[in-house]
């Protein structure tokens, strides 16, 4: 039996929820953490039942500004020692930046930028403590390249990406690895969330299983960063020889409603 705890953020659909079904195979205890209490009690029993693990549930809003600290107030108060940080909570919107409130690109920035860096902040002092930690932020493919009409997702998962493969050297002499995921469209909630439907986004997409399974065995691996899915690994190979005018093109083309 595992003893480690793993946190994940997002638990309660899509690629946190397959996560959270690796983990618990390989027997680790979980924290499952999103708004959607009804899901995660739900899956949270499952996994009980399944895999004879401990698993936690904490209902919060991840977007809202001292997030974190919250979240790791009340980890404080259950006594609850995190060795693993999944940061995969997030969301995007297809619209033009001018077009929507500033309010939903704050909301996005707290989440899948703020929230995540701090979180990882807060929970690396008891891994270094500790000397063990391994920390999985999932970023995406568009982290590689500028998004006309998802300006500030893709903006924010640069963020994601950046921040990991430094913070992932930074800390190469202890032992705490961090891994970058850098999933392709998926199919879960996340397209309904965004408004992709009938968009060339949602044509070819990967299973949150198959996503998950990509993103443990590369933790597992101490590897900096995975792009899951066989036809998303050369994008950056090509991103790199295409002139930015073409990527902002295709990119803008791929997000267009039909
Ligand atoms: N699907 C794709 O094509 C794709 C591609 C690349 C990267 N990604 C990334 O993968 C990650 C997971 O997304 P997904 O595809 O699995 O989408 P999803 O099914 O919509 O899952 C998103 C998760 O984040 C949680 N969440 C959203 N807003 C939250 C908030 N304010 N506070 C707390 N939790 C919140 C949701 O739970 P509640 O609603 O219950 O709070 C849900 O569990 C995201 O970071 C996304 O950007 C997705």
């Amino acid at each position: 039996m595992n003893q480690r705890r793993v946190l994940l953020t997002g638990a309660s659909s899509g690629i946190g929820k397959a996560l959270s079904e690796r983990f618990a195979r390989e027997g680790y205890h979980l924290v499952l953490v999103a708004r959607r209490e009804s899901a995660l009690n739900a899956l949270a029993e499952t996994l009980r039942v399944a895999h004879q693990i401990q698993v936690d549930v904490v209902s919060q809003d991840l977007a809202e500004p001292g997030a974190a600290q919250k979240l790791v107030k009340t980890l404080a108060q259950k006594g609850l020692e995190i060795d693993v940080l999944v940061n995969n909570a997030g969301f995007g919107l297809n619209g033009g930046f001018a077009d929507l409130p500033l309010e939903q690109w704050n909301s996005m920035v707290q989440l899948n930028v703020t929230t995540l860096m701090e979180l990882t902040h807060l929970l690396l002092k008891g891994m270094r403590q500790r000397g063990f930690g391994r920390i999985l932020n999932v970023a995406s493919v568009v982290s590689f390249m500028p998004c006309p009409n998802f300006a500030i997702y893709a903006a924010s998962k640069a963020f994601v990406l950046s921040f990991s493969q430094a913070l992932h050297h930074e800390l190469r002499q202890e032992n705490i690895r961090v891994t970058a995921l850098c999933p392709g469209a998926t199919a879960t909630e996340f397209h309904e969330v965004a408004g992709n439907h009938g968009t060339l986004i949602t044509r070819w997409m990967d299973t949150p299983e198959q996503v998950a399974d990509e993103a443990y065995r590369a933790l597992m691996r101490e590897r900096s960063m995975v792009i899951s899915g066989w036809i998303n690994k050369p994008l950056p190979f090509f991103l790199r020889l295409s002139p930015r005018s073409w990527v902002l093109r295709i990119a803008e083309g791929m997000a267009r409603h039909a």
